[in-house]
């Protein structure tokens, strides 16, 4: 079809990755994993619940709630987050609450619970509205002259946001080397990752090996003498996520963190919280230059609540239409597309054997399009966020069960303060013939970028 047809076409479906109809040899998949894991996603993914197969490893992949729950809820233990995940996280971000198992997950999840009740996230509202009124200002110095990249503003958004509440005071605290250091980082651990997820051998010839340590190690060090300084004094008039974490404790053992313990899940709260939260908006802003409809309709709803103002946190309840687009723009494209587990026993899922050693991956980006859980699954519909909830393990974009994200009540707040400034303010529209392509390295990414032109409202 024409790309003019296409466009003027009524059912005209926002990007979308083509999926696999072919079996692929181990050789294909490697190759296609290298360019975007996503690809190696087989398109009966999106009909049936259960896909299998032998790609150098067993593996399964997961599309049914209940199976899924099987996993992620009734035998967390057997099922636990595979090996080569932590290979590649470990260095970053060491043993912390992300990568931890059994006992020692345990308690750093009941130590860091209490610093994200509603209230401490609700009390974190003000640094979100900042960074809204930040974006917001230089997206106006563009509007109406050029395009602009929304994926890399969102990206600078939500890095003031979450290294203002880890490290924000911090005498010495460098946050654009940090940045630097953890944008290497993933961007060195993605191309790992792409083999390590399949769990391909060992033997594999693998780009990237060598991740960048000198950067890692300096900022470690900085993190450490951030929190020592903290220790030792006193932190802003609002408790942020280093206080209240140094101040969390596991109620049943009283284990309090070291600095080192500090220091990881901090920075794993930077690595897990800030892309993701990037792309979500990303996506979402694209989602809304694709629709004008649509983003009409969540003008009207951010305006009439806000007028000119920025959103904060105390305005969520009045903005159905804008969490309903973030939730569907986590639903097609979820930032973590694929989670994977190693089966730690024989065990039968979805009436299938599955043995000691098999992958076991749940597909997000398939599972949320898959055609047996929702209606019209690829089309852009914020509707199906507004009415009843959709079924329990059948939308993951945090994944479930006790290994649910810790930071998601957090990520939605700060994702519907920043669109709804936004879209109050300006008026989106995409950039012929530069769509961003869907690919996956360790997240979800839109390649190319969202490039968008903004005009004033
Ligand atoms: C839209 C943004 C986000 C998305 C899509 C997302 C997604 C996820 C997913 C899917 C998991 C589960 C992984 C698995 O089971 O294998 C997870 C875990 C986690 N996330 Fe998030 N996340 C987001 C934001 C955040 C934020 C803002 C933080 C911290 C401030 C955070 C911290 C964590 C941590 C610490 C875990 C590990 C929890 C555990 O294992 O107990 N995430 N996230």
């Amino acid at each position: 079809m024409p790309a003019d047809t296409a466009v003027l076409a009524p059912t005209r479906l926002p990007v979308r990755v083509p999926l696999v109809t072919k079996p692929m040899s181990l050789l294909q998949s490697v190759a296609a994993a290298r360019r975007n894991l996503l690809s190696i996603l087989p398109d009966i993914a999106t009909k049936q619940p259960m896909v299998s197969g032998r790609t150098g490893v067993r593996w399964h992949m997961l599309m049914d709630p209940k199976a899924i729950r099987d996993v992620l809820l009734e035998r967390l233990d057997d099922y636990p987050k595979s090996n080569v995940t932590k290979n590649l996280l470990e260095p970053a971000i060491g043993d912390s609450m992300f990568i931890a198992e059994g006992a020692h997950w345990r308690w750093q999840r009941r130590a860091a619970a209490p610093v994200f009740t509603h209230r401490n996230v609700t009390n974190l509202g003000p640094v979100m509205t900042a960074a809204a009124e930040t974006a917001s200002a230089r997206v106006a110095a563009v509007a109406g002259h050029r395009a602009i990249d929304m994926a890399a503003e969102m990206v600078a958004a939500t890095f003031d946001v979450i290294s203002a509440v880890t490290f924000a005071d911090g005498a010495g605290f460098d946050r654009a080397a940090v940045h630097r250091a953890i944008d290497g980082y993933i961007a060195e651990a993605g191309r790992v990752s792409i083999l390590d997820v399949l769990g391909l051998p060992n033997w594999i010839p693998r780009p990237g090996r060598l991740l960048s340590a000198g950067g890692l190690r300096a900022m470690k060090q900085m993190a450490d003498a951030s929190i020592e300084a903290r220790r030792g004094g006193t932190g802003p008039d609002v408790p942020d996520l280093l206080d209240l974490l140094l101040a969390g404790e596991d109620p049943e053992t009283k284990r309090r963190m070291s600095t080192a313990e500090l220091r990881d899940n901090l920075l794993t709260f930077i690595v897990a919280g800030h892309e993701t939260t990037a792309l979500t908006l990303g996506w979402a802003l694209y989602l809304c230059a694709f629709d004008p409809d649509q983003q009409a309709l969540a003008r009207d709803e951010a305006r009439a609540v806000l007028g000119d103002r920025a959103a904060t946190a105390a305005d969520l309840p009045a903005l159905p239409r804008i969490r309903a687009i973030v939730d569907e723009a986590l639903r097609l494209y979820p930032p973590a597309g694929i989670i994977s587990r190693t089966a730690q026993k024989p065990d039968t899922l979805g009436g299938r054997e599955i043995r000691a050693g098999d992958t076991v991956m749940i597909p997000i980006y398939a599972l949320h399009r898959n055609a047996l859980l929702w209606d019209d699954p690829d089309a852009f519909r914020p509707e199906r966020f507004l009415g009843a909830k959709p079924e329990r393990y059948a939308y993951l974009p945090f994944g479930d069960g006790p290994r649910i994200c810790i930071g998601a009540s957090f990520a939605l707040q700060e994702a519907v303060i920043i669109l709804a400034t936004l879209l109050a303010r300006f008026r989106f529209a995409p950039v012929p013939g530069r769509d961003p392509a869907p690919v996956m390295i360790l997240t979800l990414r839109a390649d190319g970028g969202v490039w968008l032109t903004a005009e004033a409202v």
